[in-house]
């Protein structure tokens, strides 16, 4: 018996093994205590030989027991140290941080010029849905059936009625139909035209679109908020200069440009070759448009601007690929 439990105890593994091992020998049914049991039934001479016997292997079983216990304690203690062990001078797994996109912060500098001079921010689905009555993308804004943006080629039909909106113009209309003026807000948003990929076109894009109504609001208040936003965002002495141009919306029309640099790594540089860019087009609100809207024009005047997002980051920032913006490459939009 005592090579047997020797034997099963050196090859004991954890310390339940070990308990195993001691209720089989020395439980109330161990195979020792039967056997201290056992001893009534012995002649009387025979009994303190065996007494001794049992009794030493009781206390052996015990000692060996308990250093196996203390063996396999140290051991399993340090297999857990050595599972639990940090290495402190491990590098620490890099946690990105989001950047803000350029449209993004584009936008939020335009909002806050504009939100500075008084003006709304217009941009929920329900004031002005992309997917569009052509009534409020055209119709509503005198451009007349055979007008060439109205061609299929410009815009993508959902079916005769209605169209992904190729501007944002059609939400002066809802503006004005909703709200008695003054009417004072911008309306950012994403606009659609059947236009081929290339470095300055993409068939979604961003506009920002412009609209006064007031009692005597005249071209020169046009010039003056667009003159503001100018300086803001492009710098102090950027200078604008409006050119007569033709939109079936506005009478009289005009394209405004202004003058800007882009800096970069290699110092600031003027746009454009002339050093005028165009940024947007603008106009006093055509009568026709005010009275369908519900807006009487005898009594109100209005101007209106819309000006392209992309366009105005691609300057801003000096991007010369505008499938860039769209392309969310992190390597990228971590540039700035
Ligand atoms: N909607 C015009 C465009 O997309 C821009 C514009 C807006 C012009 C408002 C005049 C007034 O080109």
């Amino acid at each position: 018996m005592k090579s047997q439990v020797t034997e099963e105890i050196a090859k004991a593994v954890h310390l339940d093994d070990l308990e195993k091992i001691r209720i089989k020998y020395m439980g109330k049914k161990g195979l020792l205590t039967e056997v201290l049991k056992g001893m009534g039934k012995l002649p009387p001479e025979e009994r303190p030989v065996m007494g001794q016997i049992a009794n030493q292997l009781r206390d052996y079983i015990e000692e060996i027991l308990t250093k196996a216990r203390e063996d396999i304690s140290k051991r399993e203690k340090e297999a857990r140290l050595q599972r639990e062990k940090i290495d402190v001078t491990m590098p620490g797994k890099i946690r990105t941080i989001g950047k803000r996109h350029p449209l993004t912060s584009t936008l939020d500098q335009i909002k806050d010029i504009f939100l500075g001079m008084g003006f709304d921010i217009v941009d929920s689905p329900e004031d002005g849905p992309e997917v569009e009555l052509d009534y409020y993308n055209f119709e509503a804004l005198n451009i007349p059936k055979n007008h060439p943006s109205r061609d299929i080629q410009d815009s993508f039909y959902i079916n005769e009625d209605i169209v992904l909106r190729s501007q944002t113009s059609p939400v002066q209309i809802r503006t004005m139909e909703k709200h008695k003026p003054p009417i004072r807000v911008i309306v950012p948003g994403r606009v659609y035209r059947s236009d081929e990929v290339d470095a300055t076109h993409s068939p979604i894009f961003h506009q920002i679109e412009g609209l006064v109504v007031d009692k005597h609001v005249t071209m020169g208040d046009l010039k003056g908020v667009l003159g503001v936003f100018a300086r803001e965002f492009f710098g102090p002495n950027t200078k604008t200069k409006f050119r007569p141009s033709y939109f079936p919306f506005t009478e009289p029309s005009a394209e405004v440009d202004v003058t800007c640099f882009v800096c970069g790594g290699k110092g600031c540089r003027v746009c454009g070759n002339t050093g005028w860019i165009e940024i947007l087009g603008a106009g006093m609100v055509h009568p026709k448009v005010l009275a369908m809207a519900g807006v009487d024009p005898e009594v109100y005047s209005g101007f209106a601007f819309g000006m392209g997002l992309d366009r105005i980051a691609m300057l801003k920032y000096g991007i010369d690929d505008m499938r860039l913006l769209f392309e969310n490459d992190m390597r990228f939009i971590e540039q700035f």
